[in-house]
């Protein structure tokens, strides 16, 4: 049994819709899905609703780096409402990303720095999203006590020197079809080093198809692709692979989760 623990399901990158694509996924083994709901307040909404429709998917709510430019305190106070249905389970995806600068660099830090404060206000962990701003993206971190919350590293692309920093801030790291590719050695290494309770697996899906299927469509069903290359990476069976990452994501997004894939979680 696999969790998803990021995909985008929006209807413009799916078109036949959520249902489609999350029951070709259970076809493939995976059980339960973090909806990621960032790209304005619509697209929140949608992420909310798909997890309020099916008991196999709970929810995030954030602001892109993407679309910091347009962020508004109506927006986030549409945010803050939505966080308050149980089955939105983190805020997410937050950070910063220095590749693209669809917004410009002080805004993304400044929103990241808020979304931050709101995710801790919520008491829910957050999901980062870093890309060519690793310096940044932990000094934001420490700098707003991101430690209290915890959270995710989406789509784990940094070196063994980032896993650590983030692990000792309380971050698990999450491989996506990244760990596929044949050219990525830090990620690989990571990936064969990192604690065993604190790894998850994702498809980020539309993006990021792993390795044989890499620049399709990504979708919900492809991450056992993904959990493969982590189990050889580790020299261990997939099914440890699936195990660990399911209990860890359990753990991580706490009993909406662990509900929706039938698992009951160990106090701890
Ligand atoms: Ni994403």
């Amino acid at each position: 049994m696999l969790i998803d623990t990021h995909c985008h399901l929006d209807a413009h990158y799916f078109a036949e819709g959520a249902d489609a694509v999350l029951e070709r996924a259970h076809g493939a083994g995976v059980a339960g899905f973090v909806c990621i709901g960032v790209g304005g307040v619509p697209a929140a909404e949608h992420a909310v609703g798909v997890a309020q429709r099916r008991g196999d998917v709970v929810a995030t709510v954030g602001v892109h780096p993407h679309e910091a430019s347009s962020f508004s305190a109506s927006m986030l106070h549409t945010l803050e409402a939505l966080s308050g249905d149980p089955k939105v389970v983190a805020v997410g995806e937050i950070g910063l990303d220095y590749h693209y600068d669809h917004s410009p660099r002080d805004v993304q830090r400044d929103v990241f720095a808020k979304m931050i404060a709101f995710a801790r206000a919520r008491r829910l962990p957050i999901v980062v999203h870093t890309r060519e701003a690793a310096a940044d993206t932990l000094e934001i971190l420490e700098g707003e006590a991101a430690r209290d919350v915890g959270g995710v590293i989406h789509c784990f692309s940094e070196d063994r020197a980032f896993a650590q920093r983030a692990l000792d801030l309380g971050f698990d790291l999450s491989f996506s079809g990244v760990v596929t590719f044949k050219n990525a050695q830090s990620v690989h290494d990571v990936a064969a080093w990192a604690p065993a309770d604190r790894i998850l697996v994702e498809t980020d899906a539309p993006y990021l198809a792993p390795h044989p299927l890499r620049g399709k469509r990504c979708e919900p069903a492809y991450v056992a692709y993904t959990a493969r290359a982590v189990a050889a990476l580790r020299g261990v069976p997939q099914g440890e692979v699936e195990r660990l990452t399911t209990e860890n994501a359990c753990r991580r997004f706490g009993p909406p989760l662990a509900a929706a894939v039938g698992m009951v979680q160990n106090p701890s």
